[in-house]
């Protein structure tokens, strides 16, 4: 083997976990006979396990170019998830001090995710059960200007969308202009507008539909509790800036039965296993699919994966327990998918599972 051998090789060694951003696959769903194509861009392949580690680098990048922060300084953001688990990581990478200030309603799993990258987490929730987004970000906003940390601030950060145009490149690099959808959870609206914004400069005729849980308020209707995590902006809360509302075709409502069933459908039938937000979004893509017809690609932006719902949306008797079992909602996923034959079984199952 020549030297020339050898520095190709080690070209292959990365220097920093987050060079391993992006460049995540695409699985083409097995839809049913005549519909489009369903292709899923599975962002659980990134460090941390969700397209979120694309914003969090991103937003501190550009505050590095602005002169706004530098390696050494400290991190606050309200984040009790995705988020807080990508600034975790980018700050144990570059030397930064990041609190995440939570709240009661956070999965245990993401905040221990933090704790293991250094993060310092900071409950605001004073005993309350559940969610206290206000008061998050108000201590938050109060940490950045007494304290001096800078506010990452994800909800009207331009970096937050931004992060998301080198998904868009790959989407392009892949499939040229061969997409006619783009389906997205809208929780701060980053994910779904910073792709979309980038792909539609390539695609001017690309639909852009964001979907939220049913008691999400960013598409009217009413408020409500709902389960579905991370996605959706609660009754309580504000629609952050960087939802922009003019680049969206439509913006429909996804049931948590819909959601989670289709999670459990698409782990059982084709081994594929996505958080409870991107069961929702493929659920509504393959009816999209459907509708539509054969000539049509539909592109979905699945933002985690299912390992940090093993004990919610992947147990029986939590989904019992919160009534979230639904018979025909497994029949109509059974309508729009292909499963292998060997699973055809499992189509309805009925009852506890
Ligand atoms: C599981 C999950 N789904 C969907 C979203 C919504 O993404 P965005 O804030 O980019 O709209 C998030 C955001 O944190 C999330 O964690």
């Amino acid at each position: 083997m020549s030297d020339g051998d050898l520095r190709e090789g080690q070209a292959m060694i990365k220097n920093r976990v987050s060079d391993l951003v992006g460049r995540t696959p695409l699985i083409q769903l097995a839809a049913a006979d005549g519909a489009g194509t369903v292709l899923l861009k599975m962002e659980q392949y990134n460090p941390t396990g969700t397209a979120k580690i694309r914003m969090a680098r991103n937003m501190v990048d550009e505050a590095e170019e602005q002169g706004l922060i530098a390696p050494g300084g400290w991190l606050v953001e309200a984040t009790s998830g995705n988020t807080g688990l990508g600034l975790a990581l980018i700050a144990a990478e570059r030397g930064y001090r990041f609190t995440a200030v939570v709240d009661n309603h956070s999965s245990i799993d993401k905040l221990r995710g933090m704790l293991a990258y250094g993060a310092e987490l900071l409950n605001v929730s004073g005993g309350e059960d559940g969610l206290a987004t206000a008061e998050r970000y108000a201590t938050a906003r109060r940490i950045a200007a007494e304290q001096g940390a800078w506010l990452t601030g994800q909800d009207s950060n331009p970096g937050n969308p931004n992060g998301y145009r080198p998904l868009a490149r790959e989407l392009c690099d892949d499939l040229g202009e061969d997409i006619d959808y783009l389906y997205g959870a809208v929780g701060t609206g980053g994910s779904l507008c910073g792709t979309g914004r980038a792909l539609r400069e390539r695609i001017p005729d690309l639909k852009i539909i964001g979907v939220e849980p049913v008691g999400s308020i960013a598409f009217g209707g009413d408020g409500a509790f709902y389960h579905q995590s991370g996605t959706g902006t609660p009754e309580i809360s504000e629609i952050c800036e960087v939802l922009d509302y003019d680049l969206l075709d439509e913006g429909i409502k996804v049931s948590d039965s819909e959601a989670f069933e289709t999670c459990r459908y698409l782990a059982k039938n084709f081994g594929i296993l996505i958080g409870g937000s991107a069961g929702g979004v493929v659920y509504k893509a393959l009816e999209r699919a459907q509708a539509v017809g054969p000539e049509t690609t539909v592109v979905v932006l699945v933002c985690d994966g299912g390992e940090r719902y093993l004990d919610t949306v992947f147990n029986d008797e939590w989904m019992a327990a919160n009534g979230l079992f639904d018979a025909q909602v497994v029949d109509r996923l059974a309508t729009m998918t292909q499963p292998t034959p060997a699973d055809s079984t499992r189509k309805a199952p009925v009852g506890i599972r």
